[in-house]
């Protein structure tokens, strides 16, 4: 779809399509999808989101798909309403306006435990572990096996152990061990097991890799990229172009509120995607994917 701006839409079935792209509508995307034909694995759509705290419009109309199966970056500058977004999508905020479709059936999600019942699970930025407790207690913090009223540890044990062999964490030496010893990619790895150990089935994540060096760094983007192998959906906040570029198969651009671009990862590259980021639009240019301004 395209509006008469010519910029980059979303359709009401998950269709992307870009002015840039007219005429390609066929083309596959580097998900290897075809772009701009309906896509029957969106798990979820957001339709006309909105979202004010008093005179601040924090979201203006965002429709965004989140794709099962996929890595979709959530990319723009402080205050361009990343956080509110995810925060709708957990059940923390309520939308004022708009609509979100799980598996195409309209859902409303009040509370965390809404969006927790649908199988999302999110990955916040401070993590919220307790370094003092180890990886079991912190996977089964809030939600632990008892029997006859005492904690049930081979249970726990056995279900923290094979979530993360599941997700191919093995750098660990023992689950026992405390999470405050650990390194910043084995901490994001706990928090990520411990929101997948129920039935997610969108995983969101908060700047993942901000406070991580680079092996740590590229551990957590093997781990994302196991997600979305393994079918789940993945939606990543993340300030780190390189990150984003190497993990996520599709981008979208929030401006003031306003989703301003979006479709497959491969057609953008750093400065297309910092100029939408930034401007809200993209200026012409020569050789770029984008010819045409995105939606402003
Ligand atoms: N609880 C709140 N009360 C009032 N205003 C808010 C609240 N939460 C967010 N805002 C405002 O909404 C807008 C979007 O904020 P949000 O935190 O979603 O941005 P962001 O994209 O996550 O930015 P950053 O990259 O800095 O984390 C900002 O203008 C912010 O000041
Ligand atoms: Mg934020």
């Amino acid at each position: 779809m395209m509006d008469s701006t010519g910029a980059a839409s979303e359709s009401q079935d998950g269709n992307v399509s870009r002015s840039a792209s007219a005429g390609r509508e066929t083309d596959l995307g580097s998900d290897g999808q075809a772009v701009g034909t309906p896509t029957s694995d969106v798990l979820l759509s957001l339709r006309g989101i909105s979202k004010h705290f008093g005179p601040v419009t924090a979201l203006d109309g965002v429709d965004i798909e989140v794709p099962a199966g996929r890595v979709t970056a959530l990319l723009g500058d402080n205050g361009a309403g990343k956080s509110t977004l995810i925060k709708v999508i957990a059940g923390i905020h309520e939308a004022d306006h708009g609509d979100l479709y799980w598996n195409g059936e309209r859902v409303q999600i009040r509370t965390p435990h809404d969006a927790t019942a649908l199988g999302v699970a999110t990955v916040y930025q401070d993590l919220a572990l307790c370094d003092n407790l180890d990886i079991v207690a912190n996977m089964f913090l809030g939600v632990e096996v008892r029997r006859h009223g005492t904690l049930d540890e081979t249970p726990m044990e056995l279900t923290a152990r094979e979530t993360l062999a599941g997700l191919s964490v093995t750098s660990v030496r023992s689950i026992r061990q405390a999470v405050g010893s650990l390194s910043g990619g084995q901490r994001q790895s706990v928090a990520v097991a411990r929101a997948v150990m129920g039935d997610a089935k969108l995983v969101i994540m908060d700047e993942p890799t901000a406070a991580l060096g680079v092996s740590q760094t590229a551990m957590v983007l093997e781990l994302i990229r196991r997600l979305a192998a393994g079918g789940i959906a993945v939606l990543v906040i993340s300030h780190n172009l390189n990150d984003v570029f190497a993990v996520a198969d599709r981008v979208a651009i929030l401006h003031l509120g306003r989703l301003v671009s979006s479709g497959p990862a491969s057609e953008y590259d750093r400065q297309s995607a910092v100029e939408i980021m930034t401007t809200g639009m993209l200026s012409e240019r020569e050789n770029g994917v984008h010819s045409a301004p995105a939606r402003s």
